[in-house]
């Protein structure tokens, strides 16, 4: 029999949610989902950190937008725990664009349309095991 993986992954509430009061509310669907909040921290990401956090998209047409973005306000990071928790956060997350997320997601319930080229999407969650080791290195360093 194999073992049930838990697992870790970095959740980001970006600007947007912070800004729009949705903290709690994402808190509330992690933890009803069954998943445990292992370490909380709120702060505003220097272009150094994120240009390490976002290293692969480094040179995509959205990379410069996105930078500014995230490092426009407090961003809340979660260090969160649970069985499967990186495509489970993922899956309770929706896709990239909160038009078309489906409803029950959280960018389908709680994204609002927005004006701006740099899409506003509230949440970042690890899309693998290499990925959140990665990111929670860099968002709780000690
Ligand atoms: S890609 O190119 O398929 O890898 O892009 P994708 O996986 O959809 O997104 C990678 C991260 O970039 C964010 N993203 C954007 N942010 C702002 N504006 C635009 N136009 C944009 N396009 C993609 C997307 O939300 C992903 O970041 P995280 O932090 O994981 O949400």
């Amino acid at each position: 029999m194999t073992s049930t993986p838990i697992e870790e992954t970095l959740v980001l509430i970006k600007p947007d949610g912070v800004e729009r009061q949705l903290t709690g509310e994402v808190l509330a669907r992690i933890e009803r989902k069954g998943y445990e909040l292992v370490d909380l921290r709120m702060l505003t990401p220097s272009r150094e950190l994120l240009t390490r956090h976002y290293l692969e998209h480094e040179g995509k047409p959205f990379f410069e937008g996105l930078l500014a973005f995230m490092s426009s306000g407090p961003v809340v990071a979660a260090r969160v725990r649970g069985i499967r928790v990186i495509e489970g956060f993922r899956s309770l997350t929706g896709p990239t664009d909160p038009t078309t997320a489906p409803p029950g997601t959280i960018r389908g319930d709680l994204g609002r349309a927005w004006e701006t080229p740099t899409i506003l999407n509230i949440v970042h969650g690890s899309d693998s095991p290499e990925s959140a080791a990665r990111e929670l290195a860099i968002w709780f360093a000690a």
